[in-house]
């Protein structure tokens, strides 16, 4: 729903025929990995946050389903994948293992304001503000 690089940038090597488009060769192609991501006819309710349809779909995240794109794609996608896939889970699990958390100001997780900020990466407009609580 939020990913890290919202547009991905190739550049034609040769001459391809894309959906029906003539791509000629050394067109830039700005991939709308954004877009994707809220596509119904790829998701289903895809403006739900819904990690659990990940569980049966099979989908992963290391570039062979075009549907989920996170680190892109092909030859230039992310050569920091096995690192991010490592630390990015070991973090959040001994983040969430440790303490419960509540948001600051008392907001509502319903109500959370996740408005985009788009830039060449994607950030929250409102930064997350979490108080740890201990168990
Ligand atoms: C959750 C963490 C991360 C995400 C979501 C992420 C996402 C991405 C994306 C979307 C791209 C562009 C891929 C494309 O155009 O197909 C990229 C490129 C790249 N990433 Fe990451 N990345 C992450 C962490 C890291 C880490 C930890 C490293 C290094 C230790 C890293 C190094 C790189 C490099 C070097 C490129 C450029 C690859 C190229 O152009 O050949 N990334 N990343």
């Amino acid at each position: 729903m939020h990913p890290t690089a919202p547009i991905l940038v190739r550049k034609s090597g040769s001459e391809a025929d894309l959906c029906g488009f003539r791509v000629p060769k050394d067109t830039l192609v700005l991939v709308n990995v954004w877009s994707m991501g809220r596509d119904s006819s790829i998701w289903t309710d895809p403006n739900l946050f819904l990690p659990e349809r990940f569980l049966e779909s099979g989908e992963d995240f290391i570039g062979e389903d075009f549907g989920f794109i996170p680190f892109g794609a092909g030859r230039r996608m992310c050569s920091g994948v096995p690192f991010a896939h490592r630390v990015v889970h070991n973090m959040l699990a001994t983040l969430l293992y440790h303490f419960d958390w509540k948001l600051a100001d008392g907001e509502k997780i319903e109500e959370m304001d996740m408005t985009e900020k788009f830039g060449t990466t994607l950030h929250k407009v409102k930064p997350l503000m979490v108080i740890p609580v201990k168990e």
